[in-house]
């Protein structure tokens, strides 16, 4: 394999370093933007290259001991050989350019990003994978499993129950492991992040709003604190164990609906979603037929979805019936970034902050808040 020398230009989303070799962009895993290294090209293709890193030559002043003696090998971590201050600022950018490059954001109004208060022991779960007598996670770029002993992001209570599980003969499958009780549906994985989460998004909700939908809620993380805020919420989700949940001590301000976003948004950011009952829901026949006019002016919509963003039908549903506010929790800035591109002819972004809910990871959790124009 071609060996090259080169100069690590940045560190790119997904946490590769990037330098060029004569023009063509070479990803390098493990190294820092500002040094100088050699590595041999493992993977090329026409308009890129990807390596692995064979010796330093210059070293970054950001490079640290990793803590971790699975770390280069395990596919969990991708940071833990720099220090924090410098993964939140790689992170920052990246998240810009990312929004600057895929959603042709010229400005983007980006706020700074939120640290996470621990940068290690901070998962209150992790889901590790069992076979042939082997447990642990996924190796890096690879379907075989490693077997892990503790993992230093999790918390302790985490690693207890992974001792616990391993001291047990397991089947084949995959086991998820939580700091603590509650219902098996998805929750937030760094509590305090999480709680700095809901903080933001509270301040980023103007006055006098109405109707809150909190479109992918889950078990109702965010519409339960944000309920003060407003006259009705409206939770959708097609989890119905989570639904279910959210049910469980809802008030008669919360209506919580278990189906598809694409079919329900429409529905209920149209106004047209009434309540009957507490946990049932009627949808009348007409859209929009409770507040003819402008139905939307005081309506909030915050949307939380998976990595994928987005559908397109649920995209062109927000644009057909555009609420005043739109605030869009995101686990993957690409799949943001499309979508802020194709909801920019009716929304303006105000404001856009990261938030570092997984350190040590190529992960990035990013807020966007919009008005409609
Ligand atoms: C990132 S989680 C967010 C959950 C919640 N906001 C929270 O913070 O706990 C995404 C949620 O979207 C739900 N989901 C994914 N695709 C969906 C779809 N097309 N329709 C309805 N719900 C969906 C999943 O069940 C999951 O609960």
């Amino acid at each position: 394999m071609r060996k090259v020398d080169l100069k690590v230009k940045d560190v790119a989303f997904g946490g590769k370093g990037v330098g060029r070799d004569n023009g063509k962009a070479v990803f390098i895993p493990f190294t820092i933007d500002g040094e100088r290294i050699s590595a041999k090209i493992v993977r090329e293709k026409k308009r890129f290259a990807e390596a692995e890193l064979v010796d330093l030559v210059e070293v970054s002043p950001h490079r640290i001991q990793p803590p971790c003696p699975y770390f280069g090998r395990c596919g969990g971590c991708s940071y833990q050989h720099i220090d924090y201050e410098h993964q939140l600022a790689l992170k920052f950018r990246q998240v810009r350019d990312v929004l600057r490059h895929l959603g042709k954001l010229a400005d983007v109004p980006m706020r700074p990003i939120i640290p996470s208060p621990s940068s290690y022991r901070y998962r209150n779960r992790i889901t590790v994978h069992a076979q042939d007598g082997v447990v642990g996670f996924f190796r890096r770029e690879s379907h075989r499993l490693i077997d892990i002993e503790a993992c230093p992001i999790a918390r302790p209570e985490v690693n207890d129950a992974l001792v616990d599980l391993r001291s047990r003969r397991v089947e084949d499958g995959h086991y998820t492991l939580r700091a603590g009780p509650g219902p098996r549906v998805f929750s937030q994985a760094n509590d305090a992040v999480a709680d700095a989460l809901r903080d933001l998004i509270a301040r980023l909700i103007p006055s006098g709003q109405e109707l809150l939908v909190d479109a992918y809620c889950g078990a109702g993380f965010f519409s339960k604190t944000l309920l003060e805020k407003f006259e009705r919420v409206i939770g959708i989700d097609w989890d119905t164990f989570a639904i279910e949940a959210a049910r469980e001590n809802a008030t008669t301000k919360e209506t919580y609906i278990a189906g598809d976003i694409e079919e329900e948004l429409r529905h209920a950011l149209a106004g047209a979603v009434h309540r009957t009952d507490l946990g049932q829901i009627g949808v009348s026949g007409q859209l929009g037929s409770t507040s003819p006019t402008s139905p939307n002016k005081k309506t909030t919509l915050l949307v939380d979805p998976p990595a994928s963003g987005l559908s397109a039908g649920t995209r062109r549903v927000i644009l057909d019936l555009a609420p005043a506010t739109l605030i869009y929790v995101s686990c993957n800035p690409a799949t943001l970034a499309r979508d802020l591109k194709e909801l920019g002819d009716k929304f303006k972004i105000e404001s856009v902050t990261p938030l570092d809910m997984f350190p040590q990871t190529a992960e990035i959790e990013v807020v966007a808040s919009a008005s409609c124009r």
